[in-house]
């Protein structure tokens, strides 16, 4: 991670000022002070005159920033004016990313945390929970589930960029079939085709899905390559027929045991020589503090693990699970490709 690393007295400083921190950054956003402080470094004064701020104000709300570890000040001199300051790398995209349109961590807002929130030691003890009709896992119902998939579309950047990166790679053989398990409404499906003109992707996801991938199908040009395929994959084996199987972000949400049977069960669906690939935040300290929302909110959801693993984890499933030639694809989110062997 970037930034400063905090003693848990100053975090907890930070953490209790937390909405006017974001106020802070919003605002910063918004002047043009991230663009300012990302070109080059700049002294109060000049950013003052540049933003048409008060520079006696200005120096304030950068103190702020820095105390949040998302600026540097050069060594302060008699004349505070003439500070110069200079932003981390990556700020002014993080905060774009954080409190712009499209924001993830504003998207997980609108779930119902509110009915855990001041009650947690009732949670942690089983007396308060999230109720099936407010959030059930897997998400229940046509509104709970279009409500979801689209959440979840909304967090695929990185996972199309991983995927577009190794296109040629993956889907080296002309006429490659892939069936994309737990493949929420398509969007991911509808990415890769895209990228690989011989590619043909099933989505497989619960029946009530079918209408998203259908959506999914008639808004993107290479639709006549998506189809979808309805099931339970707790209750029933994976279809076979498909050279390779996708788990993108789907095996972190169950117990170990359960994604060992699906991994089993893919195996059980997959030709000799066919692949397996999964593709997850796997556990870092930085997509650890990604995950917050739902480490705290799903646990007043007990059918839902949501855990993040190290890819460590995964190789091992694997290989229990009789596949080999185990290879990680870097990208903003690894990608792990396994090889079916015989058991
Ligand atoms: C966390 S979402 C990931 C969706 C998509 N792969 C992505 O990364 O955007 C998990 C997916 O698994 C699907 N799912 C959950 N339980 C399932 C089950 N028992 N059988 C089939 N699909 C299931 C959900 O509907 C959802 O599409």
């Amino acid at each position: 991670m970037t930034g400063t690393a905090y003693s848990p007295r100053a975090l907890m400083s930070l953490l209790a000022n937390g909405s006017k921190a974001m106020d802070v950054i919003r605002t910063a956003l918004d002047l043009g002070l991230l663009d300012a402080l990302e070109e080059a470094d700049v002294g109060v004064a000049e950013l003052g005159a540049r933003l048409d701020v008060l520079p006696g104000r200005l120096f304030k709300l950068l103190d702020c920033l820095e105390s949040l570890g998302m600026v540097r000040a050069e060594a302060v001199v008699d004349d505070y004016t003439l500070t110069r300051y200079r932003a981390v790398p990556g700020l002014r995209r993080a905060a774009a990313e954080v409190v712009g349109p499209g924001s993830l961590e504003l998207d997980r807002d609108r779930y119902p945390w509110r009915m855990l929130y001041g009650d947690l030691a009732g949670v942690l003890r089983g007396m308060t929970s999230i109720p099936p009709h407010a959030f059930a896992w897997p998400p229940q119902g046509a509104v709970q589930l279009a409500g979801f998939e689209q959440s979840m579309a909304a967090g695929l950047t990185p996972f199309v960029q991983t995927f577009r990166t190794h296109a040629k790679l993956l889907w080296n053989t002309p006429g490659s079939r892939l069936l994309d398990v737990g493949g929420g409404d398509g969007t991911l499906a509808a990415h890769l085709l895209a990228h690989s003109p011989d590619l043909r992707v099933d989505v497989y996801n619960l029946p009530e899905a079918e209408p998203l991938v259908g959506r999914t199908r008639l808004d993107s040009p290479h639709g006549h390559r998506l189809g979808f395929v309805g099931g339970d994959f707790l209750g029933e084996p994976l279809p076979a027929g498909y050279d390779a199987l996708s788990f993108v972000r789907v095996l972190h949400d169950w117990p170990i045991p359960t994604a060992r049977m699906l991994l089993r069960k893919a195996h059980g669906a997959l030709p000799p020589g066919g692949r397996i690939l999964i593709c997850e935040e796997f556990r870092t300290p930085e997509r650890l503090a990604a995950q917050f929302f739902w480490s705290y909110f799903l646990m007043g959801v007990d059918a839902c693990v949501s855990r993040l693993y190290e890819i460590e984890h995964y190789v091992r499933l694997l290989r229990e699970s009789g596949f080999g030639d185990v290879v990680v694809l870097p990208g903003p989110v690894e990608l792990i490709v396994a090889t079916k062997k015989d058991l």
